[in-house]
């Protein structure tokens, strides 16, 4: 069974938090001050790349402190040098031209560079790696061809991960590799218990590669390997009480290898992973780390054009996701702009000086529920 929280990165928060210039935290009942206006992805308030990638709108000063997010673009990205990923994100100033990925936390080096391979490394000093895509998917189709991990304690990860927590999954724990586990979140909760998927018969795969999709579109929600699909969630079935509990925000791309079998994490977590992580595993002498590896990633956008609201800008001129409102049931209003993404780029738009405490409301509602295990709420 899976644990009943968002998949993170728990040693990159405490990481992180130590790297912000404020370190003050934040979340639903506590958004960020002017002074240091956008909610990381990792809930610490600062400003610069703060606002950047997974700076959540709703926990931010204002909707409109985190920068505008790039827009989609087809790709397919393969790995024969390093020269498009941003191996400190620190240094990360929102123009998603000039990287394709940045590195949040740990490491990454080209494998095998004929063949276009990038392993990201997990040691006992760096705590994992985290990759991220520069740019944001509003639905599409997400292909890539990686090979797992196979230790104890270790948990590969392909995900798409929104700035409000909307999070669509593949991943691969511990010594499970014939298997691939699916799984998402709304905003964060896992909208039913038994939320995840798991899809077996697969030849070892920390041996071979195999192409793992994330379909996502905006009624249908399908989960691929090798091309066959094993697994469809339809929007249309996780509405509950007139909320949506679909993935329904723009969402970047990430890839990860983290520690989940370490003393700090939930019991729950340890043996979902399979185990404490044996720091004297073979493979990790041998190597000198555990690394997943990536061959491939292939991003087909949904039809931009068909997506955009009937008073917003040509199909063509389309740069940016913001974030207008909280929408209604669940389902947070984004709108298409030519905004500028960069962190330099025109200030904040005067249409949206919407706070974020209005939108709080329903947050806390719904933790309160959620930790209350409410089962009327959820129709369970
Ligand atoms: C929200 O942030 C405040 C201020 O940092 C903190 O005191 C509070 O415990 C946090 N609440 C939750 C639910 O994490
Ligand atoms: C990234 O750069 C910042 C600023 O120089 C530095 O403090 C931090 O340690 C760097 N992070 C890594 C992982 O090298
Ligand atoms: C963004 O990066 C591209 C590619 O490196 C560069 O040509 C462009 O000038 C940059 N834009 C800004 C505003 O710096
Ligand atoms: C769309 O972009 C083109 C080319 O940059 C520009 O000439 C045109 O004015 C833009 N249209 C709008 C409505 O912004
Ligand atoms: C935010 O969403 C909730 C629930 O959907 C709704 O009750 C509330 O009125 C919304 N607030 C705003 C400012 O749109
Ligand atoms: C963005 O679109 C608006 C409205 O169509 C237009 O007035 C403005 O010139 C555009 N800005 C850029 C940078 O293209």
């Amino acid at each position: 069974m899976l644990p009943i929280f968002s998949v993170g990165l728990p040693l990159l928060v405490a990481i992180l938090a130590g790297e912000g210039v404020k370190a003050t935290a934040c979340n639903a009942t506590n958004p960020c001050p002017y002074s240091a206006p956008c909610c990381s992805e990792y809930g610490f308030c600062g400003s610069d790349h703060f606002c950047l990638g997974g700076c959540n709108p709703f926990y931010s000063h204002a909707l409109d402190s985190c920068r505008p997010a790039p827009v989609c673009k087809d790709a397919k990205y393969s790995f024969k040098d390093d020269s498009r990923i941003l191996t400190n994100n620190t240094f990360y100033e929102g123009n998603a031209t000039e990287y394709d990925w940045v590195v949040e936390g740990g490491n990454v080096f080209v494998a095998d560079a004929a063949a276009g391979d990038l392993a990201l490394t997990l040691t006992e000093k760096n705590g994992g790696t985290k990759l991220a895509t520069t740019r944001y998917v509003h639905y599409g189709t997400i292909t890539a061809r990686m090979k797992t991990g196979r230790w104890k304690g270790v948990v590969a990860a392909f995900i798409t991960m929104s700035d409000a927590k909307d999070e669509i999954d593949w991943e691969w724990p511990g010594t499970a590799t014939t298997e691939g586990q699916s799984n998402y979140f709304w905003q964060g909760f896992f909208p039913s218990p038994s939320n995840g998927g798991t899809h077996g018969g697969l030849s070892d795969t920390y041996s071979n590669f195999h192409d793992y999709t994330i379909d996502w579109q905006p009624d249908t929600l399908t989960w691929l390997i090798d091309g066959k699909v094993v697994r469809t969630v339809k929007k249309s079935d996780t509405v509950k009480n007139g909320m949506t509990l679909y993935p329904t925000t723009p969402a970047r791309v990430q890839f990860s290898i983290w520690p989940a079998g370490i003393e700090s994490s939930g019991e729950g977590t340890i043996s979902w992973a399979g185990g404490m992580i044996d720091w004297n595993d073979p493979d990790l002498k041998a190597a000198g780390q555990f690394a997943v590896i990536l061959r491939e990633v292939t991003i087909k956008c949904a039809d931009q054009a068909s997506l955009v609201k009937a008073a917003a800008i040509p199909a063509a001129n389309i740069t940016s996701y913001v974030y207008a409102s909280n929408g209604t049931g669940g389902v947070p209003d984004i709108i298409y702009t030519n905004r500028s993404s960069l962190l330099n780029g025109a200030s904040r738009n005067a249409l949206l000086g919407i706070e974020a405490g209005r939108w709080q409301l329903a947050v806390v509602g719904l933790t309160a529920l959620a930790v209350a295990g409410s089962q009327a709420f959820f129709g369970l």
